[in-house]
């Protein structure tokens, strides 16, 4: 059954949220059966593209991989990242926000930031666009590839945020990177979910890069497990593969016409 975004709320302080990052159809179609929340990322910028920064990512490409995802889910929510510099302002927001609604079918968009975005969040809401939050590390913006929270003017303004998201309306917010006790205060002093990357156990659910999970990334971050290491399995199958192929042993009669 289509999850809704009424349910994802009600699971607060429930159930654990399971979200992943897709950016195609058969890895989409696999994460469906498992997830509640699938994210087209604007991370696939760097996982896919080699791009220095998320800043680089446009619309189009956003648009596209979606395209691809949606036709792989059946029941999670499908939320699609706002690439950098497409929600400047609030009527910029809304056009390029309604293009990925009606282009890719998702269910929701998602923002980097707080108090900046409020505004624009609010308009997206009452044009009846549902708006996923994020706060903490900030890809889009930021130039220090920190965890956050570290310092109190910066404990105070993510706490800060995450009440002015709830009141403007977000039904979850991300929070990347955020120290341990401020990730659980945030998620204690708001009534919707938070989703954490490298935020702790403390928040309602968690989200990663599939990529990192599966070990096809080689860098070690602190806040990614690696749960399988495909690049060897891939690795071995290219391998067997192009022995087979330099023996003439593929293909073989079943293989060929
Ligand atoms: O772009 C992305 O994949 C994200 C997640 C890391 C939350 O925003």
């Amino acid at each position: 059954m289509k999850k809704k975004i009424s349910d994802l709320i009600k699971k607060k302080n429930k159930q654990n949220i399971v979200s992943l990052t897709a950016y195609s159809k058969n890895i989409a179609s696999i994460l469906d059966n498992f997830c509640d929340i699938i994210l087209v990322g604007d991370s696939l910028g760097s996982v896919l593209y080699n791009y220095k920064s998320t800043k680089e990512v446009s619309l189009d490409i956003m648009i596209e991989h979606s395209k691809s995802v949606r036709m792989g889910i059946k029941k999670a929510l499908m939320v699609v990242d706002m690439p950098h510099n497409t929600y400047r302002n609030s009527k910029e927001a809304l056009h390029n926000a309604k293009k990925i609604m009606s282009k890719t079918k998702c269910d929701a968009v998602k923002l980097e930031g707080g108090k900046k975005v409020c505004e624009i969040i609010k308009n997206l809401i009452k044009n009846k666009i549902p708006v996923m939050g994020h706060l903490g590390l900030l890809p889009q913006s930021d130039k220090t590839f920190t965890f956050k929270g570290k310092k109190k003017p910066e404990r105070d303004r993510i706490l800060k945020d995450s009440h002015l998201l709830e009141k403007a309306g977000v039904f979850s917010i991300v929070l990347e990177c955020v120290e341990t006790s401020l990730a659980k205060l945030v998620t204690q002093n708001i009534k919707i979910p938070t989703i954490g990357i490298g935020s702790s156990k403390y928040c309602n659910g968690q989200i990663l890069v599939f990529d990192d999970l599966i070990g096809l990334n080689p860098m070690n971050y602190r806040f990614v497990k690696k749960y399988a290491n495909l690049k060897n399995e891939i690795s071995k199958a290219v391998s067997n593969y192009s022995k087979e192929v330099r023996k003439n042993k593929f293909p073989n009669k079943k293989n060929s016409y």
